[in-house]
């Protein structure tokens, strides 16, 4: 097993969800934990209860700010976690601003830092690249449309990672989760938190500690050892079409 202490970690998104969860394990198990996301008062807050981690304020869709605030620094770790999803219209009724988003976000952003990031681990021949794809990266959902081509962009671009980039001892893993209870929803809808609710409603819906275990156990492994996708679904989503409620 590999020992997490004294690693330095990136973790994208780090404010809520599941971000906020895997920089809680990293931190808990001894590495030195740099929380990004745009909300810095609630980074600030995560910071107190972690202690030596860094708060960094980012927005992964401004690219020099990422490459101001990335470029020279040492990551043996990074998770790109931050993303979002707007709307659930259907493709044809769909908002052009609603897709600027989620690809700027989950596909432009994750791009910026991950290009920023990367050389320096080629070049120590060493590092973790941790992407947060999604069940919407392998099935595509009535509704989800765009949001599921960004996921599948995040699946090409793991894919690649391993082509391109393989072979020089960093280890690429993407984790794609089927519904997890986060405020995931509450973006997607907006805010209006009814309409987020009714997504985990009746359900026994994976919790971000779930992707935290899964997380954990790929950066543990020895180094010759890469689990590079790891699917997690919760015991009742069949499939991103075929929930099953009443169970919870
Ligand atoms: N929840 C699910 O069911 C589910 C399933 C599969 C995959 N995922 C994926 O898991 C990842 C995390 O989602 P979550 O469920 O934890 O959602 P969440 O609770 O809404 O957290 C999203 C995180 O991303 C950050 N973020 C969003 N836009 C950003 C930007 N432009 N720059 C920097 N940070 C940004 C947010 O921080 P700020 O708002 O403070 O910037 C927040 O910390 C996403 O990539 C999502 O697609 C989620």
């Amino acid at each position: 097993m590999q020992d997490l202490k004294q690693r330095s970690a990136l973790v994208t998104g780090a404010s809520a969800g599941i971000g906020r969860a895997i920089a809680t394990r990293l931190s808990q198990a001894g590495a030195h934990v740099v929380l990004a996301a745009r909300r810095k008062e609630r980074l600030e807050a995560l910071q107190a209860e972690l202690p030596g981690s860094e708060v960094m304020q980012l927005d992964v869709r401004d690219r020099k700010g990422v490459e101001a605030a990335l470029s020279g620094r040492k990551f043996d770790i990074a998770v790109l976690n931050a993303g979002m999803a707007r709307g659930v219209a259907a493709i044809q009724d769909g908002k052009l601003e609603d897709w600027d988003e989620m690809l700027d976000t989950n596909v432009r952003g994750l791009l910026a830092v991950l290009r920023t990031v990367l050389p320096g681990m080629l070049e120590r021949e060493s590092g973790d690249l941790l992407l947060l794809g999604s069940v919407a990266g392998r099935q595509v959902y009535p509704g989800g449309n765009i949001y599921c081509a960004t996921k599948h962009a995040v699946r090409a671009i793991y894919e690649a990672l391993r082509l391109d980039a393989g072979g020089k001892g960093v280890r690429f893993t993407t984790i794609d989760p089927g519904i997890v209870e986060t405020e995931f929803s509450e973006v997607r809808f907006s805010g209006d938190r009814e309409a987020a609710a009714a997504v985990y409603s009746d359900l026994r819906s994976l919790q971000p500690g779930d992707v935290a275990d899964a997380a954990l156990f790929a950066l543990t492994r020895p180094a010759h050892v890469n689990i590079g996708e790891i699917v997690l679904w919760p015991t009742d989503q069949g499939s991103t079409r075929d929930v099953h409620r009443g169970r919870a």
